[in-house]
């Protein structure tokens, strides 16, 4: 790759970073070229974000006879590409956007790495636009630039063609994806997916979370294969999945009339680990999961002690509430931890001013109004809009951003929470059968975050998030199976490890114990 090489001591990283030029390690463009190489049909070849043409190297070094078209945003990379072409007569290079231009051509072979940028770093109005305008199809504002470039290339392929994207895998477990994957299963054109989850750290950052699509239009679409990368050696093995098509099998082989848009595809090539254990039964079924108070203004409706006085709000006008996640630090949250937090002068009150009569709040409400906090999106849905949504306090919260899994508290103190917790509030019924504490001292188990990870979404920085609607279609054990003397069992270690925690020397031993139990009990 000396021609990326060159080019990266050239440049500057900040000029590369604005035009998302990250390029493709060569075992990788290999595997993807010989994918297109594989189809007798080989005539014509795009590469939509040509960059410095390392797909088109590799395949017209194994196939002269080829007529090469590519688009690159930035004329200064494609002037430094025409370098690494000095005998192609076939080759046209356009320095244009490749979602604007193009969109009446149609290819045998499409190869491509676009650009990874997510929708809130590129103008993705004028472009969803574009691409809605010409493929009729609906799509969130969420989704990201890579995915559209793939979506213009399947309308852009011809019969018998094939096409080779490497992409970030986010797309296959995210919401947005719902409609990528839509396009992808009604064109009937995708045959083999690899996930490159590389233990180490072989090529690059960027890598790491990436997937490797490849398609064809052609009569072999009853199913679609999932395989797994995990290794250099796991390279070769996709190599000889790619040249025994159509007769291979991927790692996961499932029909493709099975498979559905709306799910995370996660489920098709990772073993679940729920699947390793008995008794399951729907997270919704036992409580119900929903997203904390959104203000639209934390700044205006959030205070402490002191804007109280300042503003002299009495205390009948604000309402005890978590407003940082910072702000509990151990699974249980008790009276005196938040008196602490008023006392130092937290954030932990939420202005209330409605049907409020005092002369202060009204002065408040009127000073919003001056700062136009009314028209804000949220507050100007409201009636009146300083309202604040009717959220009593659960008695369970569950963090929304985790490095480490799931942080679950038990709201002892009973305090009202903003949107940087879920709410989960236990099914009223589940009062005559379970244990709030035996529901809870199963949530801090390995088990529960392993099975509740079955349905996490994944951003690219390794940050793990659930939406309230992940947990509650996730699985959890049916704890109502447990006998008598083992949820007695549960109950006392719950309460010695509870002990432990607000003595400020937890121990840990006593979660592992009640981990331990479950799976004796629960595992296959
Ligand atoms: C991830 S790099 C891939 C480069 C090369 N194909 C490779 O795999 O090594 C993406 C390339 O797309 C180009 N690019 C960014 N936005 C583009 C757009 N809207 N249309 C065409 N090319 C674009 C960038 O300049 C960059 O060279």
């Amino acid at each position: 790759m000396i021609a990326e090489q060159k080019y990266i001591k050239k440049t500057t990283a900040e000029r590369r970073k604005k035009f998302a030029q990250f390029f493709t390690p060569e075992p990788i463009a290999h595997l993807m070229a010989d994918w297109l190489l594989g189809s007798t049909h080989l005539k014509t070849l795009l590469e939509p974000a040509f960059g410095l043409g390392v797909f088109s190297r590799l395949i017209l070094q194994k196939k002269e006879e080829i007529s090469i078209t590519g688009f690159d945003i930035d004329p200064l990379i494609l002037k430094e590409a025409r370098k690494n072409f000095p005998k192609a007569d076939n080759l046209k290079l356009h320095a244009e956007d490749y979602l604007f231009n193009d969109w009446n051509n149609k290819y045998d072979g499409i190869i491509c790495n676009p650009p990874y940028f997510k929708f809130h770093d590129y103008e993705n109005k004028n472009t969803l636009k574009e691409i809605k305008k010409h493929l009729k199809i609906h799509l969130s504002g969420f989704t990201n630039i890579h995915t559209l470039f793939l979506l213009k290339s399947i309308h852009q392929l011809k019969n018998n063609g094939r096409i080779a994207y490497i992409i970030p895998s986010e797309f296959l477990n995210s919401g947005y994806g719902k409609h990528i994957k839509q396009y992808l299963l009604n064109s009937k054109t995708l045959r083999h997916v690899f996930i490159i989850d590389f233990k180490e750290n072989v090529f690059d950052d960027a890598l790491t979370t990436s997937a490797i699509l490849l398609l064809a239009k052609d009569e072999f679409h009853k199913h679609i294969h999932f395989s797994n990368i995990k290794s250099i050696n796991d390279l070769k093995e996709a190599e000889k999945i790619i040249s025994s098509y159509p007769h291979s099998k991927g790692h996961h082989t499932i029909p493709a009339h099975t498979i559905k848009a709306n799910i995370k595809w996660r489920q098709y090539y990772q073993s679940l680990a729920g699947s390793k254990f008995k008794h399951l039964i729907p997270f919704n079924q036992v409580a119900k999961v929903v997203r904390g108070i959104a203000t639209g203004a934390n700044n205006y409706f959030v205070f402490n002690k002191q804007k109280a006085e300042a503003h002299h709000i009495e205390s009948k006008n604000l309402l005890p509430c978590i407003t940082r996640s910072k702000d509990i630090q151990t699974p249980f949250f008790t009276n005196r931890d938040y008196q602490k937090l008023a006392n130092n002068g937290a954030n932990v009150f939420l202005f209330d001013g409605t049907h409020s009569p005092d002369k202060h709040v009204k002065k408040y409400i009127k000073y919003g109004e001056e700062q136009n906090i009314h028209k804000r999106y949220l507050t100007s849905k409201r009636n009146p809009w300083y309202v604040i949504e009717n959220r009593p306090p659960a008695p369970i919260l569950a963090g929304v951003f985790n490095r480490n899994g799931l942080k679950f508290v038990r709201n002892e103190a009973m305090i009202r929470n903003l949107t940087t917790f879920h709410c989960i509030y236990p099914c009223n019924d589940l009062f005559n059968k379970l244990d709030i504490n035996l529901l809870f001292a199963y949530l801090l188990t390995d088990v529960a975050r392993e099975i509740f990870d079955d349905n996490r979404r994944e951003y690219g920085n390794g940050l793990k998030k659930f939406e309230p609607n992940d947990l509650n279609n996730a699985q959890m054990l049916d704890l109502s199976q447990l006998s008598a003397g083992d949820s007695g069992k549960i109950l006392n270690w719950f309460q010695k490890y509870r002990t432990s925690v607000l003595e400020a020397k937890e121990d840990i031993k006593f979660i592992e114990k009640i981990d331990q139990l479950l799976r004796k009990k629960y595992l296959q």
